[in-house]
């Protein structure tokens, strides 16, 4: 039985996978929020008052428009402004399967082929990580595999703080923490996640110990055995030290061999944070930078970030999966009843949350569709991208400084006037400074205003920076110096009108 509104709103959506923006086409449509509203006016309105009225399908289809026409283009290839961009089509269209098929990954009874596979995929990420796993082959998984998938990477983090508590002190569950102060150590670039977990943990934020990073963001040699020396002279007992794969802004790695050494010698759980850089294990040229996560206890990896997986995917890889339901099960016999069959599949009882979203079968179905080949080939691409970008920045004479670079798939950098070139940071006077510090707002606000690119921006070593990254595999070199065009041209106009 068709229905025309609900044919009208999927091809409206499948338009936008097939025929994907490029090139000069806007990246977003900016308006204001007051002019958000209004776009909404000649159809439903967005307000749900009382009494909400239901609209016919030409006014949905118009309002879905709208969405549609202000909506940033996370796939154009001049979305460079996060960690994840271009989505795979082949997921987009997974993931609309897994909702048209809506159900929960809690128990095997409502979700018996996403229980497999989970297990699969979180078998062949943990074996790719190195973890102690069967080798992915042709059997049938583990009923209890190395992990789970879980929403989103600031989950994870909250779930691997929480085993890493449990192991400390196994009674954790049913009396509540102790009141001895714990560390929990991170490099000072590491996701605020670390920090939010902390708190909602109730361990403070102060529990955080932010770990010296070198001049390109990853956590310094040596300074994480000191951190740890004086955390406990201060009497705090360790819990935890999370390593970043990748961070955020730089997309540093820290040394995971000797993150991993420290943990060892004072017993302390090792969390990666690979939710941007884990997918360099796709790469034979680039899971060096892991080289150790093997070593660690929990993993947590997006795939939603470079794999181009829609938001969200992420795997949480644990060492002994075992924790996890000593952690999290209630043995709910409403849902959960020892005499079922197959109840010993059921993920619910070893997660905080009871459903949770079907994330496995975009993941499995884009694998399959692209292979071990395919999913290399894009971290191959982003870098090889990136590797253009950071020779036009090197080479070029549009004044650009390059300010952190970890080789991959960023860079961090800066544009700088022609009276102040070469840039030395330690020598600008506070008023150049300064004035040099708000350029990026302003070029970010007319890139965005305009629609031409979305970049990102952040202080780095005290001076509003560029961040330039690749994750679309679309990107091209037209995109990159496209990109690089707009942020020079942008950038002297707006230095001049700043005087
Ligand atoms: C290094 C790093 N860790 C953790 C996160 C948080 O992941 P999520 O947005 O899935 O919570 C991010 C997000 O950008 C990240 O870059």
């Amino acid at each position: 039985m068709s229905d025309p509104l609900i044919e009208r709103l999927a091809a409206l959506a499948l338009d936008l996978v097939v025929d994907p923006p490029s090139g000069d086409d806007p990246v977003v449509q900016f308006a204001t929020p007051t002019e958000l509203v209004a776009a909404f006016e000649d159809s439903v309105g967005l307000a749900i008052g009382d009494d909400a009225p239901a609209h016919g399908p030409d006014d949905i289809v118009a309002a879905a428009r709208t969405v549609v026409d202000h909506s940033v283009r996370t796939n154009h290839p001049r979305f460079m402004n996060q960690n994840f961009a271009g989505a795979d089509p082949v997921a987009v269209v997974g993931d609309w399967l897994a909702a048209a098929l809506n159900t929960a990954t809690a128990t095997f009874e409502i979700a018996p082929v996403f229980h497999l596979m989970e297990a699969t995929l979180l078998t062949k990420l943990a074996h790719l990580a190195g973890y102690p796993v069967a080798t992915p082959g042709g059997a049938a998984p583990d009923p209890l595999p190395p992990g789970l998938f879980c929403a989103g990477g600031s989950m994870a983090t909250l779930y691997a703080l929480q085993l890493a508590r449990h192991r400390l002190q196994p009674d954790l569950v049913t009396v509540g923490a102790g009141p001895e102060p714990l560390a929990v150590f991170v490099s000072a670039s590491g996701h605020y996640a670390t920090g939010k977990s902390a708190s909602l943990l109730g361990l403070g934020t102060d529990a955080v110990i932010a770990v010296e990073i070198d001049a390109d963001g990853a956590m310094a040699p040596g300074a994480l055995r000191a951190a740890v020396q004086v955390a406990l002279e201060a009497g705090r007992t360790q819990l935890a030290v999370v390593a970043t794969a990748g961070t955020t802004v730089t997309c540093a790695f820290d040394p995971l061999h000797e993150v991993a050494d420290v943990a060892a010698e004072y017993d302390i759980w090792m969390h990666v944070d690979g939710c941007y850089g884990g997918s360099a294990l796709f790469s034979a040229d680039h899971r060096h930078r892991l080289a150790g996560v093997e070593r660690s206890d929990s993993f947590v990896w997006n795939l939603h970030k470079m794999m181009g997986m829609t938001q969200q995917c992420t795997a949480l890889l644990v060492r002994q999966p075992e924790r996890l339901a000593a952690c999290f099960s209630t043995g709910a016999d409403y849902i959960f009843q020892p005499d079922k069959q197959f109840g010993e599949w059921d993920s619910g009882d070893r997660t905080f949350q009871c459903g949770r979203r079907v994330d496995a079968l975009k993941l499995w179905l884009a694998w399959k569709a692209h292979g071990d080949a395919g999913f290399a080939a894009r971290i191959d691409h982003a870098v090889a991208m990136a590797d253009f970008a950071r020779l036009l920045i090197s080479a070029s004479d549009d004044g650009f400084a390059t300010i952190a670079d970890t080789g991959f798939t960023n860079i961090v950098f800066a544009w700088v006037p022609p009276e102040l070139r070469p840039l030395d940071l330690g020598s600008l006077s506070e008023a150049d400074r300064s004035r040099l510090h708000r350029l990026a707002p302003r070029v970010k606000a007319r890139m965005q205003s305009e629609g031409t690119a979305l970049l990102g921006f952040q202080p780095v070593h005290g001076l509003n920076t560029f961040r330039l990254l690749v994750m679309n595999p679309t990107v091209g070199p037209h995109d990159v110096e496209a990109v690089l065009d707009h942020i020079a041209r942008y950038s002297a106009e707006e230095w001049a009108q700043s005087a």
